[in-house]
């Protein structure tokens, strides 16, 4: 171990702007030296170098350090490493203590291991290119991939022939020992483990070959497609990405990292010039994982086969990522495709314009995919949306939780307080169960030390060296640069792929319609006469909470999607009030009046049981001359007439809150009492609006699309529907003294 003396001569000799100038070119400016940033991609310097200070710090990504901090950042060395290095720079002779035998033992225990390592690769290599097994089985399948010679190397593509000694036998004439064969795992039972398969290295971030992986490719065989090395001292799965070593670099100047499945994909990628990509190798992000991505950059695109299973594992193990602070992206390619395979068959241009293009966060595809397999099921609708907002509630910063439930918010058209409390409560959970994690965890540790101090210093199996760790005081802060690389987290495809409310789009009745069909009977509430004076419900009062037993706000929620809300409004309305006289001298009833009213527009509800209610109160006043009292609709046969009737005469009245933003007029009536007959007005001139202002959207869609298929004489028909609804939307607007865009 080096000793701390030592440590300090080299961190008072190294000067920041040899060792950084030794990468960078740096020019002077004043007194400092500015360069191009070789943490991240840029084009003007903003890499600045401060001799006084001995320290550097990047002005575009936040990159900064003393001497000792750049070479561990950029050459991904170890703090002991990074001391090393400048010593041999500098030439200044490193005293080192007698570390304790055990880490000495473990050390080299591990660099031996890791020479055995490079040994075998480079016998699985030499097989592949110079025997002829090697070459007409394992090269040729290679090249049949399109596998390039100089990218094979980097990534230390090899061959295991089918002879089962090869690899052992010579590995023991070189001096290896068996032991040590068998703990890596190339050797089982006297026999080489891989056998007839073309082989992978998998590189550690100083690119040492710590594991192997070898791909079958024979196809009839029930033997696995890959077998990998097995857990050892120096490979520790959870804790490895493939292709990391090679990527690093790219992966810090394009700050992202793609995430693949295959080993194959990442070397094809590699090959048409996509550098910063790793290979997950088809299992689960692990947070050693994340942990090793979160050095190199916060963001993440993940990329995935287009089939079902690709889909599924888009969603696994992402937590993770989101847990580890990461801005995550995902990527589906087209069905049948694999990184690989897509690249090989349009390019990189057209490749990389696919990623730009699909690429959507991970949030929101989450939440649509959940969506749309739950259809208008109303509980499986809850249960993705509590799934996405459990996801939500992963993200670290509230800045960016609050961002993404503002775009939730607006692409499910839900309340925000309603969804704030979701994700307040799953953070509250997530926290919980953080804390139980790490007691958990502490007892555990505890346990191991005692049983640890009971077996008189056993070694715990899996030590790793632990560098100490640069200090706080190495990296001086320059001002709060933080770069925020997805600043607004838009997705440009946001708009085109929101899913549409679930309504009715395009109502049968409007279809194949007349000059003088549909709209043309539409009338606007008559407004004449003093009208009876009958109760309207009290306003909502903020803060008074209705006594109803407690239901599943969110599914509650969900049934209001679209009009269903304001539609159950009027059946309220015609429920407590319907019996009541609206005009006392037409003899007008409540219910006669407001389903005269609605008539027009019933083919349009949202809510068929709102809508069935409706015409039913129609049938009655057509027969009865007068409204049906809510007696009536507590006793009536269909059950769901008597649940809205329980309701309706047992709950407060309150607003329907989609109305509440859109229209403030209708909340400013202070006093029913004074009102009343301008608030069941409102009321219908609101309903009426509603429709209306869904009627123009649906209609300039049409009109708009017969545009586009020429088709003139149908056009003409809608256009002269669009002026009168236009007229219609400005009418019932300025009765409700709201503007019209
Ligand atoms: N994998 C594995 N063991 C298997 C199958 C797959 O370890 N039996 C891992 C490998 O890391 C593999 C990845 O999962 O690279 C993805 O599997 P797959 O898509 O089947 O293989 P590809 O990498 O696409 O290989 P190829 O293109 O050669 O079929
Ligand atoms: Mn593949």
């Amino acid at each position: 171990m080096i000793t701390d003396e030592s440590i300090q001569l080299v961190k008072d000799t190294a000067r920041v702007e040899d060792v950084v100038g030794d990468y960078v070119n740096l020019k002077r400016r004043g007194q400092n030296l500015i360069g191009l940033c070789p943490f991240h991609g840029e084009k003007t310097p903003s890499f600045n170098v401060r001799p006084s200070h001995n320290n550097y710090k990047c002005f575009g990504c936040g990159e900064g350090g003393d001497p000792i901090k750049f070479l561990m950042t950029l050459e991904q060395l170890t703090y002991p490493e990074a001391i090393r290095r400048l010593a041999a720079k500098y030439n200044i002779k490193l005293e080192e203590k007698a570390v304790s035998q055990e880490v000495r033992e473990e050390r080299q225990e591990k660099e031996a291991l890791i020479l055995v390592n490079e040994f075998a690769q480079k016998w699985y290599e030499d097989q592949l290119y110079n025997t002829d097994e090697g070459k007409s089985i394992g090269l040729s399948y290679f090249k049949g991939r399109g596998f390039r010679r100089d990218v094979m190397e980097k990534f230390g593509l090899g061959f295991a022939p089918t002879g089962r000694n090869g690899l052992r036998n010579a590995a023991i004439a070189a001096g290896y020992k068996e032991q040590q064969l068998e703990q890596l795992g190339l050797v089982r039972n006297k026999k080489d483990f891989f056998w007839d398969r073309v082989m992978f290295t998998i590189h550690n971030l100083q690119g040492k070959p710590i594991a192997f992986a070898g791909r079958i490719l024979k196809k009839d065989v029930k033997a696995p497609k890959y077998v990998n090395s097995p857990e050892s001292e120096i490979y520790h799965k959870s804790d490895v990405l493939y292709g990391l070593y090679q990527a690093r670099q790219s992966v810090r100047k394009q700050d992202n990292v793609y995430m693949v499945e295959g080993y194959t994909d990442v070397i094809s990628l590699h090959q048409h010039g996509v550098h910063n990509v790793v290979a997950t190798s088809g299992t689960s992000l692990t947070p050693g994982q994340a942990k090793l991505v979160k050095r190199q950059t916060e963001n993440v695109t993940l990329l995935y086969d287009g089939d079902k299973a690709g889909i599924k594992a888009a969603l696994r193990g992402v937590d993770v990522l989101l847990e580890a602070d990461l801005n995550v992206r995902v990527v589906i390619l087209p069905d049948g495709e694999d990184p690989d395979s897509y690249m090989q068959q349009v390019g990189v241009t057209a490749f990389e314009e696919y990623l730009t293009q699909k690429r959507r966060d991970f949030l929101f595809f989450k939440a649509d995919l959940l969506l749309e397999e739950a259809g208008e099921d109303v509980a499986a609708r809850s249960a993705a949306i509590r799934s996405s907002i459990a996801t939500l509630a992963l993200v670290q910063d509230p800045l960016k939780r609050a961002n993404y439930l503002q775009q939730f918010t607006g692409r499910l058209g839900l309340e925000e307080s309603l969804l704030i409390n979701l994700v307040n409560q799953a953070v509250a959970e997530r926290r919980e169960k953080v804390k139980k994690d790490q007691e958990r965890e502490a007892r555990r540790k505890e346990r191991e030390a005692r049983t640890q101090v009971q077996g008189k210093g056993r070694r715990p199996s899996r030590r790793r060296d632990v560098p100490p760790p640069p200090s706080a005081q190495d990296a001086p802060e320059w001002g709060g640069m933080e770069g925020d690389a997805w600043a607004g987290m838009q997705e440009p495809s946001a708009a085109t792929d929101t899913p549409p409310p679930p309504s009715a789009n395009d109502a049968p009745s409007w279809e194949g319609m007349t000059d003088d069909d549909g709209w043309a009977g539409m009338q606007e509430p008559g407004f004449d006469g003093a009208g009876e004076v009958f109760d309207m419900p009290p306003p909502m009062i903020d803060g008074q909470v209705p006594d109803v037993p407690f239901k599943d706000p969110l599914a509650d929620a969900l049934l209001y999607i679209g009009h269903t809300f304001q539609e159950k409004d009027l059946v309220r309305l015609l429920i407590v009030h319907g019996a009541k006289l609206y005009d006392d001298e037409t003899k007008v009833y409540v219910a006669g009046f407001l389903t005269a009213n609605v008539a027009d527009v019933l083919e349009d509800f949202d809510n068929e049981q709102s809508r069935k209610a409706v015409a039913l109160v129609t049938d009655y006043v057509a027969q009865h001359k007068q409204g049906p009292s809510p007696e009536w609709f507590l006793n009536h046969p269909e059950e769901y007439i008597r649940i809205l009737a329980t309701e309706a005469t047992t709950t407060p009245y309150t607003m329907s809150p989609n109305w509440k933003d859109k229209y403030k007029v209708y909340l400013r009536q202070k006093h029913p009492d004074e009102n009343q007959k301008l608030y069941a007005d409102n009321f219908l001139r609101i309903f009426r609006m509603e429709k209306v202002d869904r009627k123009c959207k649906q209609n300039i869609k049409k009109i708009k699309e017969l545009e586009k298929a020429g088709d003139e004489k149908k056009m003409l028909l809608y256009l002269k529907l669009q002026m009168r609804l236009d007229e219609m939307r400005k009418n019932l607007a300025a009765e409700l003294g709201t503007v019209v865009i």
